[in-house]
């Protein structure tokens, strides 16, 4: 059983994109910039958030910081995604998720430029990547088919079921999985199916994205298949410093007696998802660089 290290690929696709900022920069000026809002103070995003923030800054990329409290109103929040869209300085938005309830998320994600929206979000992305045009693509998403591929397994023709039907996760991986570069034959599975293990029995790829552990157990699993495992599950645990330990979706001392290959939580989709949304950051950088025809040649002159 091998556990597929998305620290080592993400460390490995981080550097390429360091080196694509760095070369931006020189031939255009154009340092990739992305702006972060937090609203409130919800730990497990704070901690995102941060993570976010870290890496855009060793990527050699701008930051830009915007916490507001858990207070906030819709009006004001949409404001500042607005204002954000009218800034030429800043190329990526990403708004963290959830939002306290008394905003809707479904307009705040409409109102940030599908141009800037490298969360990949936007009903307009969303409906590109459905459609097969070229868009941003969900950064967890996106992880996951690149997490399989370093697994060195070739997906196509492959059975994959996915567990989960969220917007961020569930329905754009299983959209991904089934599209035709990557060829998978694809089942979701949510809340409403009898018999999951049914399926998950059947599954070369099964992917867990419904946030709560033990969804997934080795005796669900076909042996020799691949996990993917999305959950980030805080247990309370006296024994560790911060109060808690991480889980996933998956048993992972049950599954890994099953599997062929497995991530492990933390350390496996979670470096990915970071890692793609600097790879999207880039791009959209690049794609002002080149509408805007900026060159450092220009800027002498
Ligand atoms: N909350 C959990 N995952 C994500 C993500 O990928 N992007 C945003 N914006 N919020 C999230």
């Amino acid at each position: 059983m091998k556990t597929i290290d998305g620290k080592s690929l993400a460390a490995k696709m981080r550097g390429e994109i360091k080196d694509g900022v760095e070369a931006l920069a020189k031939e255009t000026g154009v340092i990739p910039a992305l702006a972060v809002i937090l609203v409130g103070d919800n730990p497990a995003s704070v901690s995102y958030v941060t993570a976010k923030e870290k890496a855009c800054k060793e990527a050699g990329m701008a930051s830009r910081e915007i916490r507001m409290p858990a207070e906030t109103s819709e009006k004001e929040l949409l404001e500042t995604v607005r204002s954000l869209n009218e800034d030429a300085s800043v190329h990526g938005i990403l708004v963290q998720l959830p939002l306290p309830e008394h905003i809707r998320e479904n307009a705040v994600i409409d109102a940030i430029s599908p141009e800037k929206d490298v969360d990949g979000f936007s009903p307009v992305n969303v409906g590109k990547m459905m459609i097969g045009e070229e868009c941003f693509l969900p950064c967890t998403p996106h992880g996951i088919i690149k997490l399989i591929e370093f697994a060195g397994m070739d997906i196509a023709g492959k059975h994959a079921v996915v567990i989960g039907r969220s917007n961020i996760v569930g329905k754009p991986v299983a959209a991904l999985l089934a599209r035709r570069e990557t060829n998978a034959t694809v089942t979701l599975c949510h809340t409403g199916t009898p018999d999951i293990a049914r399926f998950t029995r059947e599954a070369d790829i099964v992917v867990v994205a419904t946030g709560r552990p033990g969804t997934l157990t080795g005796d669900m699993l076909k042996p020799g298949a691949v996990v993917i495992d999305v959950g980030v599950n805080r247990i309370a645990d006296a024994a560790k410093p911060k109060g808690f330990r991480l889980v996933g979706d998956a048993d992972f001392e049950s599954c890994s007696r099953v599997a062929s290959a497995i991530t492990p939580v933390p350390g496996g989709v979670g470096p990915m998802t970071i890692t793609m949304l600097l790879w999207n950051t880039l791009e959209s950088a690049r794609r002002f660089a080149r509408l805007t025809g900026c060159t450092t040649a220009e800027k002498m002159v």
